[in-house]
């Protein structure tokens, strides 16, 4: 009975993995007690459980001023966290940034962004930056547009894109960085129309590193937005409302992001300057 019941536990992985007490049932069963029970096999069963499952979160951009404080609020919320950058793993030398996985690739290659999304549930996208009109372009659209696709062809359920909000003249002044925007944000909404959400910030303050300084651009950036708050009915103006819009605190931003990529019910479509206050206000689950 014990040859048997030996070879039963060798070959089969889930068995293997009880002690011999549990194969024995009610009666103690141990190398040192040999006692010959019928062996119940109902009591032998182990049930394979599944681990609970994972959001795994990709932010493209992890290592800037806004992805840094995307991947930090998203790490306290518990999901896993990786970041793609041209730079790789961030400069910060903040605790948090040892639980992100760095990669380093440039998204404007499909092959840099393979191995990133693998098992990846949702992605938020900070990649954007100034330059000539056809490097914003590139940057702000090309880049993410390319993001986005292999995005969905990966299978990824949510995706939500940090865009701007639309400053009117100044959109004249910097052609290649909102016409970049806009073409991202119809990809999105064309690929992951039930799972895209972007993000539309003016101003975004909050501290920036550079190098090892930390600039506390909230000094102009917290006032500012208080004061412009109670202006809002002036952004309905022509030419200079736009210009009213409200700056918005970096950590209200990422917290928007982390919320719009992970909750199933956080609705799809364009999240203005205003909708990321209040979200950010909502009471996190
Ligand atoms: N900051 C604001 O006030 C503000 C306001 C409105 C909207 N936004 C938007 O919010 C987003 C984040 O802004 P931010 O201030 O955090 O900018 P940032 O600090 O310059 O971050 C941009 C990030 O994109 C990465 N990146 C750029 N090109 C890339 C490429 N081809 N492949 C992979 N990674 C690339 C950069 O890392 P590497 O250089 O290492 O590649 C960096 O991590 C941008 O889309 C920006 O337009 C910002």
């Amino acid at each position: 009975m014990r040859t048997l019941l030996s070879r039963l536990i060798h070959s089969t992985p889930s068995i293997s993995r009880l002690n011999t007490t549990a194969v024995c049932g009610r009666n103690l069963c141990t190398d040192s007690n040999k006692v010959d029970e019928p062996f119940k096999t109902e009591e032998a069963e182990t049930v394979n459980v599944p681990p609970p499952p994972t959001e795994k979160l990709l932010v493209l951009g992890g290592n800037g001023f806004v992805g840094s404080h995307i991947c930090r609020e998203a790490l306290e919320r518990g999901l896993s966290v990786a970041s793609i950058s041209r730079s790789g793993r961030s400069s910060l030398h903040d605790s948090w940034a040892g639980n992100v996985t760095w990669y380093k690739g440039n998204i404007l290659s499909t092959d840099s962004l393979k191995e990133a999304l693998n098992g990846v549930t949702a992605v938020i996208s900070c990649v954007g930056g100034f330059g000539s009109n056809s490097y914003m372009y590139k940057i702000n659209g090309t880049a993410n547009i390319n993001a986005i696709r292999a995005a969905s062809d990966q299978g990824v359920k949510r995706f939500v894109y940090i865009s701007a909000a639309d400053f009117g003249v100044v959109n004249y002044l910097l052609q290649g960085y909102y016409q970049g925007k806009k073409a991202a944000e119809t990809e999105l909404l064309s690929k992951f129309p039930y799972g895209g959400v972007i993000l539309r910030p003016g101003f975004i303050y909050g501290t920036r590193s550079v190098g090892s300084m930390k600039l506390p651009l909230g000094v102009i950036g917290s006032p500012l937005e208080t004061v412009l708050q109670v202006a809002k009915p002036l952004n309905q103006i022509p030419l200079i409302g736009p210009l009213l819009t409200p700056p918005v605190n970096v950590t209200a931003v990422a917290k928007v992001a982390v919320r719009a990529a992970t909750d199933p019910v956080f609705p799809p479509g364009i999240i203005d300057v205003y909708g990321i206050q209040r979200y950010s206000q909502h009471k996190s689950n």
